[in-house]
């Protein structure tokens, strides 16, 4: 008799009493939340159930227990892959998001090319950000849907490899994360800790270093709420054996000068050439050096980013990126013909209407206009338009005079551009004083 009563208690579980539990502030159990990943990632619960409840849990929290748990179910819904081929260690860095943040297109191979493996398992363009599968797939030929058999060959033969969720690696990621994405549920702490920590521990890394975005551009809009995000991400490593730490960085202006898929592979680039915006170089190059020193290939950070440095000047690692390119099915030649890639046939400028220095930025809106124009998806079926893009020519803190370019829109479709020049023209904000300079990484969670 005693035996029969947690498979009857199992078999009689709907989603719809667990939707209604989290509505009414309940906690599951791991047992409900695994029963809601399995029959997600399984296609016996429906896209409408799911949406509902990550509505509900957007609005009433997860515990930690819950979080835990959920990551765990996410993380077990696929295989968790491990590399005893590769004698060096492996090791990832995963960004929470932002406007223009395309620094793992950077450090990849600038770590590949130190000695390290980099399995990356990425995601694609979620709420206002953009993803970095999307921004690879600009480049002509480029496959992020590799085979687990290819992910490790192009592994074992260049030391990184850019993928993303499959239905053999971290598929309930795959499905959740296109739901949240198009259901406004992605600004929460459980749902964004679960949908990192899930990929990212099946990828068979030692070490991980987070770069959790925080300002006016990031989901974690403030910085306690950024840190509380990093915190738990980096409890969820150390607690399955990995090493991680997290650097809290500004997300209060884009990263770099541009936004936007073939921008962002162009601009990249440049940064692997030795050039490009100094905080996006200086950031790639911090997040890399964070990578070497957990990955036990530099005495310090500081040796980490000498090694960093040297990597980016000497071309090894700008090498490395087009050896990746190649083995992943793309066209190599983007390296020196930036015009292979797809170009929007139109543009408009954004003019300042008054004089002043830029003193804030609404930067979660560049994104939102950058969709609007095609750079982003409204529905999980739309398609990307790799072309469209968005050139910031003013940093916060620079003096501005009525009449100056504040931004370039790169555009196909006239359609929504007179709501994405005003979401721009709106984001720019003016001051009569200069303010402080933005320190780009403003704490360091768990070294
Ligand atoms: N990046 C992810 O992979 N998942 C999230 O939920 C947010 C950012």
């Amino acid at each position: 008799m005693a035996d029969v009563t947690l498979p009857v208690r199992l078999n009689h579980m709907r989603a719809v009493d667990l939707i209604r539990k989290k509505r009414d502030s309940g906690e599951h159990s791991r047992e409900e939340i695994d029963f809601l990943i399995s029959g997600y990632t399984r296609g016996e619960i429906p896209d409408y159930q799911m949406a509902a409840w990550l509505m509900a849990t957007w609005i009433r929290g997860l515990s930690g227990a819950e979080i835990a748990s959920l990551t765990e179910a996410m993380l077990h819904s696929g295989e968790v892959i491990t590399f005893p081929e590769l004698p060096a260690k492996k090791v990832d860095k995963h960004s929470t998001g932002g406007i223009g943040d395309k620094t793992s297109l950077i450090l990849a191979p600038i770590v590949a090319a130190g000695g390290l493996n980099v399995p990356m398992i990425s995601g694609r363009g979620l709420g206002h950000t953009g993803g970095t599968l999307d921004k690879l797939e600009a480049i002509p030929g480029f496959n992020t849907a590799l085979t687990l058999a290819d992910f490790r060959r192009v592994l074992r033969e260049c030391g990184m490899a850019l993928i993303g969720q499959t239905a053999e690696i971290a598929p309930a990621d795959k499905k959740i994360y296109a739901l949240r994405d198009v259901t406004c549920t992605v600004e929460n702490v459980g749902l964004i800790c679960a949908s990192i920590m899930s990929k990212k521990l099946a990828e068979g890394i030692d070490a991980l270093v987070l770069d959790v975005k925080t300002g006016s551009g990031a989901f974690m809009q403030k910085e306690e709420d950024s840190v509380r995000l990093a915190e738990l991400m980096v409890e969820t490593a150390k607690r399955m054996g990995k090493k991680a730490v997290a650097l809290i960085t500004d997300m209060d202006q884009p990263l770099g000068r541009f936004a936007g898929h073939s921008h962002e592979v162009m601009e990249s680039i440049e940064v692997l050439k030795g050039r490009g915006a100094a905080d996006l170089r200086d950031l790639s190059i911090e997040l890399s050096a964070w990578m070497f020193f957990l990955g036990d290939c530099s005495k310090s950070v500081d040796q980490g980013r000498v090694r960093a440095e040297k990597l980016v000047a000497s071309g090894e690692a700008l090498a490395r990126f087009k050896q990746g390119i190649g083995l992943q099915g793309g066209d190599p030649g983007v390296i020196d013909d930036y015009a292979i890639l797809p170009q929007a046939r139109n543009r408009a400028e954004i003019k300042s209407q008054a004089s002043g220095f830029l003193s804030a930025t609404n930067c979660m809106e560049f994104g939102i206009a950058l969709a609007t124009l095609g750079g982003g998806r409204e529905k999980k079926e739309d398609q990307i338009d790799p072309g469209v893009g968005l050139e910031f020519h003013k940093r916060i803190g620079d003096r501005v005079a009525a009449g100056d370019t504040l931004a370039t829109i790169y555009y196909n479709s006239a359609g929504k551009l007179e709501e994405a020049q005003q979401r721009i023209a709106d984001s720019f904000v003016l001051s009569g004083h200069q303010p402080p300079p933005k320190k780009l990484v403003r704490r360091i969670i768990g070294a």
